[in-house]
């Protein structure tokens, strides 16, 4: 089994990552740690809690509300893409029992304990080695690094969605994760070079050129009605996808919506479905025009060491079986 931290800001896909590795079968899922992106984190936070209550895990697998701000820049959320609740489009999941969050007080409802604290001591009393998902800013993760050093020792590898080799979807070339918090993300593509004083990590980036390939078309929409046999999960994963799509088509023009956050849990558990390359990514940070770029030196053109894989391509197919399967499993619980 894969032992995973999620870090994650749902928002639609997500929120589909938590309910694709919840009953994973090769999936010892640690707990889940927030951001505000997609919403504000106190929305994320939610979201999440209301995935885990779908799978009836709420109270088994801790979330723990993270950083709202990035680290040096301003706050920017997305609701034309996710709506006011962070993943708007249904209200079956209105009356879902929800506790609160791991280290949320219940007298104040405030942050009682940094994610971060929470999250290092799950890393390092883990038995062995931790995957990080990561599908929002880097924010958590790289103040993580940064507090916790210790816990490098204990993370097997950061798999990211985030990122672009060429086209943005925020700025010019910008990515939205990366655009959100590029101080964070520099600091976290750093761990993939060779240090003295920490070992390396490997780091994975699904970069948006494959996540639009991943398309909820009209035929996935009917593959699901159809294996999930109109029950009420079924509705609300339609619900939530028809939304998404609906957004999709009036900010971007895309007739169907890219599922980007679970790839890169899907490429944990079925590496083979991928075309990768292990290359230089460097951060912009501050550039009026670029800041948040992930500059892909794909030919190795400036000899920089090459501190990440990046996936290139998917076999798209691949990724719907897998995804529908676990869907069913949600759907039968
Ligand atoms: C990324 O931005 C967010 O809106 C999505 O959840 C995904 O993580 C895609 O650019
Ligand atoms: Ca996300």
């Amino acid at each position: 089994k894969i032992n995973i931290w999620f870090d994650c800001d749902p928002g639609h896909d997500d929120a589909f990552t938590i309910l694709m590795m919840a009953l994973h079968p090769r999936v010892n899922f640690l707990g889940i740690s927030t951001e505000g992106g997609n919403q504000t984190v106190q929305k994320t936070t939610i979201n999440a809690l209301k995935m885990l209550a779908l799978c009836n895990l709420e109270n088994k697998i801790p979330v723990v509300q993270g950083q709202e701000h990035p680290l040096m820049i301003k706050n920017v959320i997305c609701p034309e893409i996710h709506g006011e609740s962070g993943i708007d489009g249904t209200a079956l999941l209105d009356d879902l029992k929800i506790p609160l969050a791991t280290n949320v007080s219940k007298e104040t409802k405030e942050v009682v304990e940094p994610a971060i604290a929470f999250m290092a001591r799950s890393i390092m009393s883990c038995e062995g080695k931790v995957t990080i998902v990561a599908t929002a800013r880097l924010t958590n993760v790289a103040l993580l690094v940064t507090v916790y050093p210790k816990v490098l020792e204990k993370i097997e590898r950061i798999s990211i969605m985030g990122g672009s080799i060429g086209m943005g979807n925020t700025g010019p070339s910008a990515e939205f994760n990366i655009e959100g918090d590029p101080h964070a993300a520099k600091i976290v593509f750093n761990l993939g070079k060779k240090s003295n004083i920490r070992p390396t990590i490997p780091i994975v980036l699904v970069p948006i050129e494959v996540s639009h390939t991943v398309l909820v078309t009209e035929s996935i929409l009917d593959r699901l009605r159809e294996s999930l046999q109109e029950t009420t999960f079924c509705k609300v994963c339609i619900q939530l996808l028809l939304f998404f799509k609906k957004t999709y088509q009036e900010v971007f023009n895309f007739d169907s919506p890219p599922l980007h956050d679970p790839i890169a849990f899907f490429y944990l558990i079925s590496p083979q479905s991928f075309v990768t390359k292990k290359i230089n990514i460097e951060i912009v940070c501050d550039s009026p025009l670029t800041s948040g770029e992930t500059v892909c030196d794909y030919f190795g053109m400036t000899n920089r060491e090459k501190n990440a894989t990046i996936c290139e391509k998917i076999v798209v197919e691949e990724f719907w079986d897998e995804f529908i399967k676990q869907m069913v499993k949600v759907n039968s619980i």
